[in-house]
């Protein structure tokens, strides 16, 4: 496997994607052989952002391995607190462990520590940009539970504005045949702009819609997510969206009998309690197999080893007026762009410059 680290789905080749899922495969059907595959390695967790599911996964991936963690979930327990720059802080963990694995409220947040880390840099989620770990979590069970990933009408249900794992899903699935996407949103929290830039540029098929229950009948797979609470800079904003999409047992009567109904969590009320004994509800078990591809992943980029990392010039200030941006605080951050369907973004959050 050539990556080195994990910051954005998108540089996850078709070839790296089989490569994963082929060890996560024999994982899942062997894991007690897998117990000492790092033993003597040691994972550094940073969350700078409250975590369940990614947290406790990283961390039982690395304990299933025979490796070690430390890190933290709460950065006011970190250096950060006193004014440590973000830079710094990775210099210090790489020279402590074999892997880094990375979530911040920023967006960009990963790709930047990536740039002075000694060890590869796992993105666990950066703001309302990207969640890859949580996208290898979906297609393994996508391709666990279906066989393949291809020809799927899917339906992306709720906030897709901030809704990280929306935006690596569909950037995944630009590799793979035959998908179909289904955006189901309020005009309000509408896919952003630079996702719809990425899907014509990769000629990705998919229509905006707003009604889940019309649209229920054509789904292959149905991945529903919470309305973000916590991008809002309004809180009365977020009141009059919360509760706008409520997957019911009732209005599943329309959907296709092998339907899978997916959802990142965690769920606040967007999948009522019923809808959990349906055999179309995967998302318990979805979140299972995302431990069993965080420990391929984890295995993959140990393999990496340490390399130290090119002297990077010092910025001048940010090129990008995302107010969201890791830029935005960490200011000599090197200005870094990409192009994105022609268009001149940020090489850190993917807004448009
Ligand atoms: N899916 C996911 O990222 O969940 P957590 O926020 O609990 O890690």
């Amino acid at each position: 496997m050539k990556l080195r680290n994990l910051i954005d789905i998108e540089d996850l080749s078709l070839e790296e994607w089989n490569e994963l899922y082929g060890l996560a495969s024999q994982i899942i059907a062997h894991p007690k052989d897998f117990s000492q595959a790092l033993q003597g390695d040691v994972m550094a967790s940073l969350f700078y952002e409250p975590s369940t599911r990614t947290n406790f996964s990283f961390q039982t991936a690395m304990l299933r391995l025979g490796g070690s963690v430390f890190g933290f979930a709460d950065p006011k327990s970190s250096s950060a607190a006193k004014g440590e720059t973000l830079k710094d802080t990775i210099k210090m963990v790489s020279a402590y462990a074999d892997v880094i694995v990375m979530r911040s409220p920023q967006e960009g947040a990963a790709k930047a520590a990536s740039l002075y880390a000694e060890t590869p840099v796992i993105n666990a989620g950066d703001g309302g940009h990207m969640h890859p770990t949580q996208t290898l979590t979906d297609l393994t069970t996508i391709a666990a539970c279906r066989g393949e990933i291809r020809d799927l009408n899917i339906g992306l249900c709720g906030d897709l504005k901030n809704g990280r794992t929306v935006h690596s899903l569909i950037k995944a699935m630009a590799k793979f045949e035959g998908i179909r996407f289904y955006l189901i949103a309020p005009r309000d929290l509408a896919i952003p702009a630079y996702m719809v830039d990425f899907m014509k540029a990769n000629n990705q098929k998919f229509v905006e819609v707003t009604n889940l229950e019309a649209t229920m009948p054509q789904l292959d797979v149905l991945y529903m997510t919470r309305i973000q609470r916590e991008r809002f800079t309004d809180p009365l904003e977020y009141d009059r969206l919360k509760g706008v999409y409520v997957l019911t047992r009732s209005k599943l009567r329309s959907a296709k009998k092998d339907l899978m109904i997916l959802h990142p969590l965690p769920r606040v009320d967007e999948i009522a309690q019923d809808v959990d004994d349906d055999p179309r509800a995967m998302y318990f078990e979805q979140a299972r197999y995302g431990m069993f591809a965080r420990m391929a992943l984890l295995m993959k980029m140990v393999e990496q080893g340490r390399k130290r990392p090119e002297a990077q010039p010092i910025g001048t200030g940010p090129l990008c007026h995302n107010k969201n941006c890791v830029t935005q605080t960490e200011l000599y951050l090197p200005g870094l762009t990409k192009n994105i369907g022609g268009k001149c973004c940020c090489a850190y959050c993917d807004k448009e410059i």
